[in-house]
């Protein structure tokens, strides 16, 4: 008998070319998932159109109907529960999720950043690693919790910071190794070899490729 996949439920406000690596990944069943709902704050966001196109269920919840953070984040987490979500992915959420909503979905709710945590945490981070000058960035898949992209870390992949690049150039290169690194750590949940132990998170089958690529670090173009 087959494994029953991963339910995941997507929170995001953009362009949702995260969620569209996800929806890929699963469409090529490279990821045993499947997406329930996507999320969003804002109604026109990108993300939506995705996950309609897709016959993806997706909703809107619009923040200023809503007196506090914490009562936004009830309804939201209410609808992740009505979708049966197992599994919440931010990508590109653009806001903090209340200590409610990290404890309903405690270890069970990841973030992609674009930056090389704990370097540069918080927004505009590619135009933070070229201002300090760092030689290399890249991006992070982190469980979440109630610090500001502070969780422990699952993957990161290092891209090299070039002298012709600006924000947009680097921002690009980043990117297309979310889009790697995003399903790929979500299969590692799917397959039940994630262990969290304290900061650390531990991967099942250390011997498997995939692990040998988080301890270097580096994902191949
Ligand atoms: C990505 O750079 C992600 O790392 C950050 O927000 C951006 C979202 O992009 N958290 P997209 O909406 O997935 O295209």
């Amino acid at each position: 008998m087959m494994a029953a996949s991963l339910k995941l439920g997507v929170l995001a406000s953009g362009r949702g070319s995260n969620l569209q690596a996800i929806i890929d990944a699963i469409e090529a069943k490279s990821l045993d998932a499947q997406i329930q709902a996507v999320i969003s704050d804002v109604t026109d966001a990108y993300a939506l159109e995705r996950a309609r196109k897709h016959g993806i269920s997706a909703v809107t919840f619009h923040p200023r109907k809503y007196a506090s953070r914490e009562e936004f984040d009830r309804v939201v987490v209410g609808c992740l529960r009505q979708h049966q979500v197992e599994l919440v992915c931010l990508a590109g959420f653009m806001r903090i999720l209340s200590p409610y909503f990290i404890r309903e979905y405690k270890d069970r709710i990841i973030n992609i950043h674009p930056a090389l945590l704990p370097a540069f945490p918080g927004l505009h981070v590619q135009r933070k690693a070229l201002d300090y000058g760092a030689k290399f960035s890249g991006c992070t898949v982190h469980f979440v919790d109630e610090g500001m992209d502070t969780g422990p870390i699952i993957i990161q992949a290092v891209v090299p910071i070039l002298d012709g690049d600006d924000e947009d150039t680097l921002a690009a290169r980043i990117l297309r190794f979310e889009h790697q690194i995003y399903p790929r750590a979500i299969q590692l949940i799917a397959q039940g070899r994630l262990q969290i132990e304290g900061r650390r998170v531990l991967c099942k089958d250390s011997e498997s490729d995939d692990q040998k690529r988080q301890i270097w670090g580096y994902i191949n173009p």
